[in-house]
């Protein structure tokens, strides 16, 4: 067990290693525009971790994952289950927002996985629900390298991993991005995310 306070000063060096990231081939975009990284909110010792993909534009504009369009989705989400945003963990796979919210590329998000791995290790979660397929993608080859399903297939599915503390779940979900103009696929988001409640 790593006490919170441990726990928080640990999170706070990947915070300050990563404003220091000048190896970044989104540095520049970032300064130049008077960006944020988007390191993580939350709570660190929570059970439930969720990570999206990359900080869109408000994102990057306050250094908060998912307050944006996509958020009020996820929070949609999080109401419904009764679930404190403040009681989560929040981030993402890659920490600063790629221009024009094109794709991250392979590059990046090679770059900022061992940022991602080290808060996971910090947080010990017992659930880690992904958003979107670069979430699962990244993700899924670190627990469970065989495993070879698309998101369509896999969203909801309860994943048994081993994770360095212990055995965790993975469970897809849908980006609530892919759901804003599709009413069917926010009821499956929806649907899948009520899992996360038997993690609290
Ligand atoms: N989309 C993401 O994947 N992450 C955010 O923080 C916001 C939008």
């Amino acid at each position: 067990m790593i006490s919170i306070e441990k726990k928080t000063e640990q999170l706070n060096k990947i915070r300050d290693e990563i404003l220091a990231l000048k190896t970044s081939p989104l540095y520049k975009y970032r300064t130049e525009n008077k960006y944020f990284p988007v390191i993580g909110e939350g709570n660190p010792d929570s059970n439930i971790m969720i990570i999206g993909e990359a900080p869109g534009k408000n994102e990057a504009l306050t250094g908060r994952p998912f307050c944006g369009a996509a958020g009020k989705i996820l929070d949609l989400l999080l109401e419904r289950i009764s679930l404190d945003r403040q009681a989560i963990y929040i981030t993402n796979v890659v920490k600063d927002r790629p221009p024009e919210n094109r794709d991250p590329t392979p590059q990046e998000i090679e770059l900022y996985a061992p940022y991602l791995d080290r808060q996971i290790d910090i947080i010990q979660p017992k659930v880690i629900a992904t958003l979107g397929r670069f979430s699962i993608a990244y993700i899924i080859q670190k627990f469970d390298p065989l495993w070879n399903e698309t998101i369509s297939k896999a969203h909801g599915e309860e994943i048994k991993v081993k994770a360095s503390y212990g055995e965790i779940t993975i469970l897809p979900l849908y980006h609530p991005a892919a759901t804003i103009y599709n009413q069917r696929l926010r009821e499956v988001f929806f649907e899948d995310g009520e899992k996360l409640k038997r993690y609290l």
